[in-house]
């Protein structure tokens, strides 16, 4: 099968839709994946990015379908991330007439994937434009967003920004542009895309931002799902809250049990945070509800977990003890939250433990260096099940972290 959307006149999107992707380097990418490839064809003919090293022969056939591949003088590499790098080789090969060109960064990180001793380079500085004829491109580098030699392209004459995976969102759909889907959806993906892979480099976004503002565009070309051709105030916003870290009135619980004395533990501090969440609506109606959400670790994926945590205000952390240490999944969502760099949530620890300390005693340490300030100075614990007494201080952190939560949103609104 070959497939391409046409953007413009001699514009056209040439990449694959992998509706069969479910792990993406442990993104959960429950409803599929693409990989965008753009291919322009003025006086000179040039492929922007390709796909995952799998589907060279796909992209292949699809630039074959409209330009002889004889004919394409430039192989243009944004970002050296196998996702859109992995059939460069391919097309290098399969195109005797293309130069590749990229930013000296890139050409380094292409280095490290590829024996590139064959290949020939044309390499762009920081800005500068490449004429194709009628139309031209000009480079952008947005170093860390998200790697050393990211980098953006932009061409004037059409008003697209290629954005590479800036403002991408993982989801195959037979529909190419983000006006023809669900666009909640879209948003809902573009902000687990972010929470999961861009989070860490907030700074960098905002000022990738501030240089977007000043750009004249009709269309967002992202190198992951839909393209953007209306709706830029309302994403540049959602990227700027997200890349802010800006609380929504949002409390998650989050917590793993062997035989139920901690999820007992953690449906006391949901049901003290609803509680309390009910109280807040009727004292301020009119203003949104406080979302509580109770998380089962092994039950809900780590994707999921962090797309949630990115604008929560507060979060409970739970685990048994097992082996004098915690459970490895709750264990893998607090390493996962170290990397990402989200913003400080007002956070508790708790769990049940048999004989000795373990799990609780690791949570509490982890939020420490999370730098997530703690409701508590030590965790909430429970010999084997929750007395009424451990149920009680639950339900009381429960209630504190809704306020902490709500305290947080209206920080942040004011
Ligand atoms: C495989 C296993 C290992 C355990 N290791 C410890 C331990 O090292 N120290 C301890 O205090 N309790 C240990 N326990 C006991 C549990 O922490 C205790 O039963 C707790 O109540 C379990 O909470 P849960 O019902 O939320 O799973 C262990 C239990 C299991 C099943
Ligand atoms: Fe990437
Ligand atoms: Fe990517």
């Amino acid at each position: 099968m070959n497939l391409t959307t046409e953007l413009r006149p001699g514009i056209d999107q040439v990449g694959y839709v992998d509706y069969n992707v479910r792990d993406f380097h442990s993104y959960d990418t429950r409803l599929g994946a693409t990989y965008n490839a753009y291919l322009i064809r003025d006086e000179k003919v040039a492929l922007i990015d390709t796909v995952k090293a799998p589907f060279a022969a796909q992209l292949k056939r699809n630039v074959a379908s409209l330009v002889d591949l004889e004919k394409v003088d430039y192989l243009v590499c944004l970002h050296a991330e196998l996702d859109h790098a992995g059939a460069l080789a391919a097309m290098v090969e399969a195109c005797p007439n293309a130069t590749v060109v990229c930013g000296a960064k890139c050409k380094d990180a292409l280095e490290g994937f590829f024996d590139v001793s064959n290949w020939k380079f044309q390499i762009v500085a920081p800005n500068e434009s490449l004429s194709l004829g009628k139309r031209s491109l000009t480079f952008v580098p947005v170093p860390m967003v998200h790697w050393p030699e990211s980098t953006v392209a932009y061409m004037p004459e059409e008003k697209i920004l290629f954005s590479n995976d800036a403002f991408g969102q993982h989801l195959a759909t037979s529909e190419r542009f983000v006006d023809e889907c669900d666009v909640a959806k879209v948003f809902e993906e573009a902000k687990s895309y972010y929470a999961n892979i861009v989070a860490p480099y907030g700074r960098q976004v905002l000022n990738v931002l501030k240089a977007a503002s000043g750009l004249d565009i009709e269309l967002i070309a992202p190198a992951h799902g839909l393209m953007w051709r209306d709706r830029f105030g309302e994403l540049m916003e959602a990227y700027a809250a997200w890349a802010s870290g800006t609380y929504a009135p949002k409390v998650l619980v989050i917590y793993d049990t062997m035989w139920q004395s901690t999820e007992l533990m953690a449906e006391e501090i949901y049901a003290g945070a609803v509680e309390q969440s009910q109280k807040i609506a009727k004292e301020n109606p009119g203003a949104p509800r406080l979302d509580v959400q109770l998380m089962h670790c092994r039950k809900t994926t780590l994707t999921r977990l962090a797309a949630e945590a990115l604008d929560a205000g507060a979060i409970a952390f739970g685990s048994p003890t097992l082996n004098a240490h915690l459970m490895p999944s709750v264990a893998s969502v607090l390493a996962y939250f170290q990397g990402l760099k989200f913003r400080e949530k007002t956070s508790v620890a708790f769990g049940s433990f048999g004989w000795g300390v373990g799990g609780p005693e690791a949570i509490q340490k982890a939020l420490a260096d999370l730098k997530y300030p703690a409701l508590t100075e030590a965790p909430i614990k429970a010999k084997q099940r929750p007395d009424a007494e451990a149920l009680a201080k639950c339900r009381e952190a429960g209630a504190n972290l809704a306020n902490a939560a709500w305290e947080r949103y209206l920080g942040d609104k004011k």
